[in-house]
């Protein structure tokens, strides 16, 4: 869908990288805003670094010129979005996102037309066409808060996520009517791995992030957005914790609680697929490229923007 576009055929790299991309930081007077889910180098430059929520509070509130959005497609949109008149730039334009793939516009707009009466919430990790026809964003981390704002009367569609769909309805024991998308990482975690791990670490306090299918949720003590699952690892008495997100937070984790340890929850298979093949197009290197090139640049159309934006402000209006 997107074109990938490599920095290393239009730049030659400086040796001094982390140097070259602070100066560059400071002549466009651009902030690096990153998800706790890309490489630790990027983690480690980055002005903020942050979940959904945090990031997009972090847009909201920028003085910067130029917004260098080291995370997905869908992330930075919502910054360019937030921000018409500032350069958003995204490393690489084809770090997407399979659960944003998952929820087509034209499918999901015959799917509301079933549904004329609901009120519609959709997980900000949607295309900004799916935001336009939305009545609220929300994150991982307010989902449960947004949905208990809304009369008890008053219908909901929740989309695109199921399984935080699944996960708020359980919590607020409200019925929702839930679009079947999913995310590629958090579905690939094995029960069957997570129990076998508890029983060789009987220490270890199993955590999670909704987005996981409920036979892992039901191992976790605590199920929550990245930034509650890095909170949460330091105000708990345990020492170990087996992390079933994707493993990028155990560098944040590894850097606040330094004497804990953290073991990445395993795929069903041996590959390295617990790892977001979209996030990780991002490096180091193309980040500097994005910033010295000025592209890839995030761009929309002002309608489907000014569409998106209502339901983004109501989610940040109703998450103070
Ligand atoms: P949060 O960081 O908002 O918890 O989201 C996780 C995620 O999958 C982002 O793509
Ligand atoms: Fe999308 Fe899942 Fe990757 Fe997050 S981790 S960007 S939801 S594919």
């Amino acid at each position: 869908m997107f074109v990938n576009t490599l920095p290393s055929s239009k730049t030659n790299l400086p040796e001094d990288l982390f140097g070259a991309i602070a100066q560059l930081k400071q002549d466009l007077n651009a902030v690096i805003l990153a998800h706790y889910y890309q490489e630790p180098d990027i983690q480690d430059i980055a002005d903020y670094i942050g979940d959904s929520l945090g990031l997009s509070q972090q847009a909201a509130r920028t003085q910067a010129d130029v917004i260098v959005f080291a995370g997905v497609h869908f992330m930075a949109e919502t910054a360019k979005i937030l921000n018409p008149d500032k350069l958003v730039l995204l490393p690489d334009l084809a770090a997407g996102c399979s659960l944003a793939d998952s929820c087509p516009p034209d499918a999901f707009a015959k799917f509301k037309e079933k549904y004329p009466d609901h009120l519609v919430i959709s997980y900000i990790n949607c295309t900004a066409e799916i935001k336009a026809m939305s009545d609220i964003i929300c994150t991982s981390a307010n989902a449960v808060q947004i949905v208990e704002q809304i009369p008890v009367e008053q219908p909901i569609i929740f989309a695109p996520d199921r399984n935080l769909g699944r996960y708020v309805m359980q919590k607020t024991g409200r019925e929702m009517v839930l679009w079947q998308g999913s995310c590629i990482v958090h579905e690939t975690f094995s029960e069957k791995k997570i129990v076998q791990l508890k029983m060789q670490h009987p220490e270890a306090e199993a955590i999670a992030h909704p987005e996981c299918e409920p036979t892992v949720l039901r191992h976790a003590s605590y199920i929550g957005s990245t930034t509650a699952l890095l909170k949460y690892i330091q105000y708990s008495a345990s020492q170990a914790f087996i992390v079933a997100t994707e493993p990028g937070i155990i560098h944040q984790m590894q850097k606040v609680a330094p004497h804990k340890h953290f073991i990445p929850a395993p795929p069903f298979n041996n590959c390295a697929c617990n790892e977001c093949p979209h996030m990780r197009l991002n490096t180091l290197e193309k980040l500097y490229g994005c910033m010295k090139n000025q592209e890839p640049e995030i761009t929309l159309p002002e309608s489907t923007r000014l569409a998106a934006l209502k339901p983004i402000q109501r989610m940040l209006e109703m998450s103070i």
